[in-house]
């Protein structure tokens, strides 16, 4: 028998194992003033391209109005308890209709936080007679979704279609002896490496089998499409989604989330979701905020317009300049470059310390030993400048890389 105590005190996990080198630098940094393409880290300013803030929402003047305003109207507290028994409000329910009308469904059903709520919504929609088949990419709230699933799951290699068809073939097969359905579930653009989900494709399939389409489209919602509903509007098939998850934590720069789907199904999910029933409602805040940031993303074209023309100033220089950036088609700009923990660790320091630039690096095990992911997110708030002198940046640390300046036993500067 062991201590829990002790057992922890050994095992750190694969990331707490570098919490004493890395807190407060490269895990939990501390970025501060207003939220923009610059901010301050350790008293300095960076140009940042780590936030998920796409359209530059997060600090808009009538947004942080908006949110000043229902704060002092309302305060936090409101309402007191779950939607189900005493948190219900017409404002939640005008937001849950504005949703609905902009994303082209029947009905839609706020969530509280966008991981718990995917989470629960998976355990709700199925049972052990059902089978879920999924992407092998999918974010940890779909993942952990999973471990709550008490039937079959069946993964295909990220965006795989013929190893899609093979499991649906599979599932078919298997829910023809257990009297159940089948569950698709993916993300419409991938965080990590930025390309979109084949969504169009697995909808074709609804020829073929006979399943339910989940989507995950976190990072396509206010970024993808025409009107900005994501990437089923993007790639012409939003009426095969059949339940279409969207969050407020990326562009609209808030917390919460939705999900919308038939009117059948919400009022399903309202009757059955553990975590929206045993819990307290959005507080009337955040539900205001939300429907002025749903109103500025609706009305307000340019800022995905200006997202875009970022997006692709810093897609095509980097492409330009030699940069391995993978098959992203949405604005996540992954960075591929080889090198060791050390190395990716000691050209960060560069970057930030020399350059003034701060973006997230990715290395194993998210990504494969020897690869080094630097993770860029433009936004509505970057400028062409910002473009530009972060390509030029790019080009001496990758130069550096490969020179081996970075190696482990060559420090590069000094943290004060
Ligand atoms: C694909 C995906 N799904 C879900 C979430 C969780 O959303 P939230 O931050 O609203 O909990 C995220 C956020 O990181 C995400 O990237």
């Amino acid at each position: 028998m062991v201590d829990i105590f002790e057992k922890i005190q050994k095992n750190r996990g694969p990331l707490g194992m570098h919490a004493k080198d890395a807190h407060g630098y490269f895990t939990f940094p501390k970025l501060e003033g207003d939220i923009s393409n610059k901010m301050v880290f350790r008293g300095k300013e960076k140009l940042v391209w780590s936030l998920n803030n796409y359209l530059g929402l997060a600090n808009h003047p009538e947004v942080r109005k908006v949110d000043a305003e229902a704060s002092a109207d309302y305060g936090l507290a409101l309402p007191m308890g779950a939607r189900m028994m005493s948190g219900n409000s017409n404002l939640h329910e005008q937001l849950e209709n504005e949703l609905s009308q902009f994303m082209q469904k029947e009905d839609t059903i706020l969530l509280n936080y966008g991981y718990q709520g995917m989470v629960s919504a998976i355990d709700c929609l199925v049972d052990r007679h059902d089978v879920i088949v999924y992407d092998s990419e999918s974010h940890a709230c779909i993942i952990d979704g999973l471990r709550l699933h008490m039937g079959k799951r069946f993964v295909y290699p990220h965006n795989d279609m013929s190893s899609l068809e093979k499991q649906l073939e599979r599932a078919t097969k298997l829910v023809a002896d257990t009297t159940g359905g089948i569950l698709v579930i993916t993300e419409g653009v991938f965080g990590m490496s930025g390309d979109q989900g084949k969504l169009k494709e697995i909808v074709a399939l609804k020829d073929k089998f006979n399943f339910r389409f989940f989507v995950d489209d976190a990072h396509g919602f206010g970024t993808m499409g025409k009107t900005g509903a994501g990437v089923g509007e993007h790639q012409g098939c939003q009426d095969g989604i059949d339940i279409y998850f969207g969050t407020f934590a990326k562009s609209m720069a808030l917390i919460g989330a939705f999900i919308s789907s038939d009117e059948q199904i919400v009022e399903y999910l309202r009757y059955n979701m553990r975590s929206q029933i045993f819990a307290k409602a959005l507080p009337m805040p955040l539900v205001v905020g939300a429907l002025k940031r749903l109103e500025l993303l609706r009305t307000k074209p340019e800022l995905k317009e200006n997202l875009w023309k970022i997006t692709n100033a810093l897609q095509r220089g980097l492409r330009d300049a030699g940069f391995e950036i993978g098959n992203t088609d949405s604005p996540v700009t992954p960075v591929f470059l080889n090198g060791t923990i050390p190395e990716a660790t000691n050209l960060i320091l560069d970057l930030r310390e020399n350059y003034d630039i701060f973006c997230s690096m990715v290395v194993y095990p998210v990504v494969p030993k020897g690869v080094i992911l630097l993770r860029l997110i433009p936004t509505a708030v970057h400028t062409i400048e910002d473009v530009n002198y972060t390509i030029s940046a790019f080009k001496d640390i990758h130069e550096n890389l490969k020179a081996g300046k970075y190696n482990a036993d060559k420090i590069v500067t000094q943290i004060n």
